[in-house]
């Protein structure tokens, strides 16, 4: 079937990476707004009888990428195409994945229900922040994982002295996959979470003194999380040549400046997420555009996914 990649602002650079890849180019479309703010989203070239890949990350502004996604998947669906899936590299709302204090919405429910009711058959996704978000969805979602990208990457720059750090519960399972990559020992942070942007951890469960650590996440947002487990870990007797690895860069409110004063060696992050400004910070950026274009490929002919499938 015909390939169509279409895309919203959520990236426009990784979706060009992806269409480029897959020997072809981002469809044309307009999104706009009317006087009163409304989003009018229109595909310009045909999609009739097509199989349509929305490449589009909801990070923030996450509720404008989010309805962008949607009105895309509506105006492909009234324009006749086959078959309609969603790329999204970083998933907003996956963290309300339940009800933490009662009279709450649960986000990731009703996102996934949303994209559901917009016409997408298919989500490919990328390392969420819980797998349980599978759950949500009546239709397929393809979880893929940057963590073998990162391992990679990483594997000739540690040494047998190095820890990885899961700087909270959550990130337990994605550090026991890097544990196993490179052959390192992990360390967990017991970390509680005060606000949106404090957090503060009780602990660390492991040896990390003499070690040099990596701590690994599924995202940076504030950037407290990181600080707080870096902190953490200096004062367990770590060397202070700490590694970051994160599969998504929101770097959102004071984390620049969080991160910037911390004795960082080096942060990974991948290409989910436009890089915002970053001052003096160095990124380090792992590109998952093969992997989402080798996925698209994949679907497109109803080859199997196996080898690039999560299953954390
Ligand atoms: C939470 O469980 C996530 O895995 C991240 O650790 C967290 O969302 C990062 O947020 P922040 O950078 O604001 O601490």
């Amino acid at each position: 079937m015909n390939l169509v990649v279409v895309a919203g602002s959520g990236n426009p650079s990784l979706a060009d990476s992806v269409a480029e890849r897959l020997g072809t180019r981002v469809c044309r479309s307009v999104l706009n707004r009317f006087p009163d703010t409304e989003l009018h989203a229109e595909i310009e070239e045909s999609v009739r009888g097509c199989d349509v890949y929305v490449v589009q990350p909801t990070g923030p502004p996450v509720d404008r990428h989010l309805m962008e996604l949607l009105f895309l998947a509506d105006a492909c669906r009234r324009a006749g195409a086959s078959r309609l899936t969603a790329v999204v590299p970083y998933f907003g709302y996956a963290r309300q994945d339940r009800r933490a204090n009662g009279r709450e919405a649960v986000g990731g429910r009703l996102i996934a229900d949303l994209l559901v009711v917009a016409g997408f058959e298919r989500i490919v996704a990328l390392d969420l922040h819980t797998v349980s978000l599978e759950g949500f969805f009546s239709i397929p979602l393809e979880h893929l994982s940057a963590v073998s990208l990162f391992a990679n990457a990483i594997g000739e720059l540690v040494t047998d002295k190095g820890v990885i750090v899961a700087p909270d519960l959550g990130a337990v399972k994605i550090a026991e996959r890097y544990g196993e990559l490179l052959r390192l020992p992990i360390a967990i942070a017991h970390k509680i979470r005060l606000s949106g942007e404090e957090v503060r951890v009780r602990g660390i469960v492991g040896e990390v003194g003499g070690r040099a650590p990596i701590i690994v996440d599924d995202m940076i947002s504030t950037g407290g999380t990181i600080e707080a487990a870096a902190a953490a870990v200096i004062a367990a007797g770590c060397i202070p040549e700490i590694t970051v690895v994160a599969s998504h860069a929101l770097l959102v409110g004071p984390a620049i400046r969080r991160l910037s004063a911390l004795p960082l060696k080096r942060i990974m992050v991948t290409d989910s997420l436009p890089t915002p400004e970053h001052g003096s910070l160095t990124l380090q950026v792992v590109s998952v555009a093969p992997m989402l274009a080798e996925t698209v490929s994949r679907l497109n002919v109803g080859e199997s996914m196996t080898e690039l499938l999560s299953h954390r």
